[in-house]
């Protein structure tokens, strides 16, 4: 990795009086450009020059003080020079020339803020920098580190480059269950209408019997999850701005796969009555006419479910004595843009999800995930009766900011839970649970009144992918449902005949 910098000083006075004591400092400037670096490495000043308010410098430099940070160095010591002997100020900087050179073994297509132009020879990308006007890389961008950001993209993109998988191990699995039922159950709620496509892609409505599924789902997880280990309900927003996915993370990769959501750029009805009187001659709704009257995205429908819980204690303290604090959201509907083609409840892009969220010390939030695994465990072996496993998988967080492989911090990360599906053999993800070690808190700069780390965990409890499961391996008729199940369910409803 390479950089190579041009850049100025901007003075407050004439410095040619100083020239002499600037010299000296540049001759040692080594000591401040290479600190820290191995030996060897670093920036070095290949050029310096006075004339008349401006020093103008040309740093080059590779990974280890890279040569925009040794201009930052150099800032400071050089102000007390001349500000103590000259009463010379430094204004500010100038960039006048940046590149860099990152090693590659391939060349990248893509737009990149700040870069005018990339170009791929000998083994390296070879970036130009936009400098010299507003709104292109100066000292405020230098300031932010954003150069560092750049390569931080690059080698990022091209580490990922090839395809490297998310992660899946395999921690347990149950043993096979008596039932043999092989049905895709999505037809066969159709065939007996206890659901029916909705008007939007991947959207169900659920008719008495399938919505009785669910609320029985609810009943299951309220009497053996919430009630025993004290879970309080709250109601968590279901729009998603952008701010909220900024503090998520989310906001790094999340745009494929999300309904976005735009208000109209006025509510005045004057505004709009050119599309009222359209739709009233012609019967057509004008979309085209509608993108024009409607404002850029503020963000998006809820994805995750748990990130706008975060808005209630962002930049609190949170008293020791009250932690753990534990609480779940069932007040709404999540929403993924999914591959398209046809799926059944199983893959969806409006579903229904109770999420719950815990946050507490390290060692609260790891005990507190231990307790709701024993209870999904029993719920899954003694009222589901399922044939599920556990796989340790790429933390959710991660895999939504488009990551692959492992969380950094020791003792967190996601575990997937999966039931088999007789009807085709796949194994579903029908729930998850995750620690979610600081990322959360630091997120959305919520502390412990002690100052130890606070963690957080959350564990979303799908209704479709347990419905799924459930029916996939027990079928559709109570009688063949477990005992202990068809106590929560009670009668199965009538239902909406039609003729
Ligand atoms: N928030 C977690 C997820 O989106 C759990 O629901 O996977
Ligand atoms: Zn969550």
């Amino acid at each position: 990795m390479k950089f190579h910098l041009r850049a100025s000083f901007r003075l407050s006075a004439d410095a040619s009086k100083a020239e002499a004591a600037i010299s000296v400092f540049f001759s040692n400037a080594k000591n401040i450009v290479q600190k820290g670096a191995p030996e060897g490495h670093g920036a070095k000043i290949i050029e310096w020059k006075l004339t008349g308010n401006r020093i103008d410098l040309i740093i080059d430099s590779d990974r280890y003080v890279r040569a925009h940070d040794a201009l930052l160095r150099l800032r400071r010591p050089l102000a007390e020079l001349l500000g103590n002997n000259y009463k010379i100020g430094i204004r500010g900087l100038d960039i006048n020339e940046f590149q860099i050179e990152v090693e590659s073994h391939r060349d990248i297509g893509h737009k990149i803020p700040y870069v005018r132009n990339i170009r791929y020879e000998d083994g390296f990308l070879k970036l130009e920098l936009d400098v010299g006007e507003n709104g292109s890389l100066g000292q405020s961008e230098i300031e932010k580190r954003i150069p560092d950001r750049i390569v931080n993209l690059l080698e990022e993109k091209l580490q990922t480059y090839g395809g490297k998988s998310e992660h899946w191990e395999l921690l347990w699995e149950s043993s096979p269950k008596e039932s043999n039922y092989n049905k895709d159950p999505t037809n066969e709620m159709i065939k007996r209408n206890w659901i029916k496509h909705g008007a939007s892609r991947g959207q169900w409505i659920y008719g008495p019997q399938a919505t009785q599924l669910f609320r029985t789902f609810e009943k299951i997880v309220l009497e053996e999850i919430i009630k025993p280990l004290s879970y309080l309900e709250m109601i968590f927003p279901k729009l998603d701005t952008w701010d909220v996915w900024k503090k998520s993370g989310h906001a790094k990769g999340v745009y494929p796969e999300i309904y976005f959501v735009c208000p109209p750029k006025t509510r005045d009805p004057a505004f709009w009555e050119e599309v009222m009187d359209y739709y009233k001659v012609t019967h057509e709704v004008p979309q085209e006419l509608i993108k024009e009257k409607i404002d850029v995205p503020i963000g998006g429908m809820c994805y995750a479910q748990c990130p706008t819980f975060w808005g209630f204690i962002q930049g609190a303290t949170l008293p020791n004595d009250d932690l753990p604090i534990k609480v779940f959201d069932r007040s709404g509907t999540s929403h993924r843009y999914e591959s398209g083609g046809i799926h059944g409840i199983e893959r969806v892009d409006e579903f229904h999800r109770i999420e719950i969220v815990w946050l507490g010390t390290r060692e609260q939030t790891l005990e507190e995930a231990e307790k709701l695994k024993e209870r999904y465990k029993y719920i899954f072996e003694t009222i589901l009766k399922l044939h599920w496993r556990i796989a340790w998988v790429t933390p959710w967080f991660m895999a939504q900011e488009g990551e692959t492989g492992l969380a950094k911090m020791e003792g967190a990360g996601t575990v997937d839970y999966e039931a088999l599906l007789p009807y085709n053999g796949n194994w579903i993800e029908f729930q998850n649970l995750s620690v979610n070690g600081e990322k959360y808190p630091k997120g959305f700069s919520v502390k412990t009144q002690l100052g130890e780390p606070l963690w957080s965990g959350c564990s979303g409890v799908g209704l479709e992918r347990w419905a799924s499961a459930f029916l996939a391996q027990n079928g559709l008729d109570p009688e063949n449902w477990p005992e202990a199940f068809r106590k929560y369910f009670g009668n199965m409803p009538k239902g909406i005949r039609t003729l």
